[in-house]
């Protein structure tokens, strides 16, 4: 199976060890891509929406977007890990779920990720941990993902992994042990049960690309959707 990681920090501290644990069921049996932030995507989203009217090749950023985003479409199972900083994800990961906002249902998501699992890592030192998934499960979810699992951290203590009390260090193995346990039992060759909630966002959005199309042949979104056949009676979970 195929894993992409997005790590929201470069640093090799709780976040990364935590994320270490998980994936050392997977390591075996799996390929396994990382991405380390802000190293792989440096730059900020200029607000230019060229991706949006023109396509996201036209992004400055297409280079460093485009490796990450066909890693991603290419995953059984998706990791995106970030410590809380100021009770919300890393600066660099919100840059990244900034690049790829084409991929939102009200624009152009990819039939893809209708069909995939995802798992949050995000850790604290006291408070914000669950403020910082429920900002990258925002993004994960408009891209069309429903079995998203998210595993929030608190450290109450150091926050250094090596210098954290014994009994917080076990706590935390076994809590990350268990969950990567039970996605790793998970048959990857049936796809994702998508979930009532996306699919009536999903036609939502369908409602307003079919007049948008209408009324704009060459709208790019909407001719996303007329491609797709969602305009008609095809639908992503059922192909
Ligand atoms: C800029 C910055 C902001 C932070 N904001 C918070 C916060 O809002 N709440 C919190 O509990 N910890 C906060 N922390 C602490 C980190 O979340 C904590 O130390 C975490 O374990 C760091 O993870 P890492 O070792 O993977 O870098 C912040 C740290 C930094 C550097």
């Amino acid at each position: 199976m195929n894993i992409t990681v997005i790590n929201g920090t470069g640093k090799h501290g709780v976040t990364y060890h935590l994320k270490e644990i998980f994936l050392e069921h997977f390591r075996e049996k799996s390929n396994i891509r990382e991405f380390y932030l802000p190293k792989d995507c440096p730059a900020f989203c200029s607000g230019c929406t060229d991706c949006i009217l023109k396509g996201e090749h036209f992004c400055k950023d297409a280079d460093y977007v485009y490796k990450i985003a066909s890693s991603l479409l290419e995953s059984d199972l998706i990791v995106m890990t970030s410590p809380a900083y100021v009770m919300h994800a890393t600066g660099s990961m919100k840059a990244l779920l900034d690049h790829l906002a084409y991929l939102w249902m009200p624009h152009r998501p990819a039939p893809e990720m209708f069909k995939k699992r995802a798992v949050i890592i995000t850790q604290c030192l006291g408070a914000g941990a669950k403020s910082a998934a429920k900002d990258i499960k925002h993004s994960l979810s408009w891209w069309g993902i429903s079995e998203i699992t998210v595993f929030t951290g608190k450290l109450i203590g150091n926050i250094v992994w090596e210098k954290l009390a014994k009994k917080k260090r076990i706590e935390l193995t076994k809590k990350m042990n268990r969950l990567s346990d039970r996605l790793f039992h998970i048959d990857y060759e049936k796809p994702s049960k998508v979930n009532v909630i996306t699919k009536i966002k999903f036609l939502f959005c369908r409602m307003v690309q079919k007049s948008l199309y209408e009324n704009d042949p060459e709208y790019l979104d909407g001719k996303h959707w007329a491609k797709m056949g969602w305009l008609g009676k095809e639908r992503p979970w059922r192909t």
